[in-house]
């Protein structure tokens, strides 16, 4: 497991977008999954700012870890709304190199991945619970592989998704698809990057800390290439 600190969060920004631009950069398809959230935004704006234009980026494509689905409305849900409004859109990136997941075609999404050649690399985000992709704690087994969570997602569960989602009770979301353990430890690079003291006790049990279901980003330790990117404050714990 690698770790980088960077002095804030422009620093850290700018870290995750070069580990980006450094896998995108090659002369075969690149395969990514990337996060939304909070986060990423500055990263983004980077990324939009390198790759807008610059038709040696073609090669890349995007895949989608987890949907949380609008309840009022059709179409795509918050992880990529969040996306097209941060990257997809700016950077113009073809429709044709992102690849949404959603309730209609979570069952194939390893399948598809895998035929497409395997993720190079997924960017996560961790909650303060120690969740990434929609893998909140004790919930998810490591034998499956991306799934819908519906009848079985717990109140609090729906909870979390409310605040994603945003608004009252009646946008409660009543399930989500999400990558789940198996399909994100096959990626062949994994980045878990992290800001604010809000992220910091979390970084220090998750990365720190024994594997636990508890904690489930605590998994990733065990990966083979694994980097973790925090600024200051996110590391401040450690
Ligand atoms: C949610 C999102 C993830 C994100 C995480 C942390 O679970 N589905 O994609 O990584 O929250 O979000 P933030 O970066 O806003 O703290």
């Amino acid at each position: 497991m690698k770790i980088i600190i960077e002095e804030n969060y422009e620093k850290m920004s700018r870290v995750a977008a070069n580990i980006l631009l450094g896998k995108m950069y090659q002369n075969k398809r690149v395969n990514l999954a990337i996060t939304a959230g909070s986060t990423p935004v500055k990263m983004y704006e980077y990324l939009v700012a390198d790759t807008k234009n610059k038709p040696y980026f073609d090669n890349v494509h995007y895949y989608n870890f987890d949907e949380i689905p609008f309840k009022q409305k059709q179409g795509y849900g918050v992880t990529m709304t969040n996306l097209n409004t941060l990257f997809f859109q700016p950077a113009e990136i073809p429709e044709s190199h992102i690849h949404p997941l959603d309730e209609n075609n979570y069952q194939s999404q390893d399948k598809r991945v895998e035929q497409d050649g395997g993720l190079d690399l997924i960017l996560l985000g961790i909650g303060t619970d120690g969740h990434y992709c929609g893998n909140l704690p004790g919930t998810t087994k490591f034998e499956n592989l991306t799934s819908y969570v519906g009848e079985d997602a717990t109140e609090h569960m729906k909870d979390i998704l409310l605040s994603e989602v945003g608004g009252d009770e009646n946008e409660r979301p009543d399930f989500y698809v999400t990558m789940v353990p198996k399909s994100v430890m096959q990626a062949k690079e994994i980045v878990l990057f992290a800001t604010g003291r809000k992220k910091a006790i979390i970084i220090k049990r998750a990365f720190f800390g024994p594997v636990t279901n508890e904690i489930p980003a605590s998994l990733l330790q065990t990966h083979p290439n694994v980097t973790i990117v925090l600024d200051q404050e996110a590391a401040s714990k450690l």
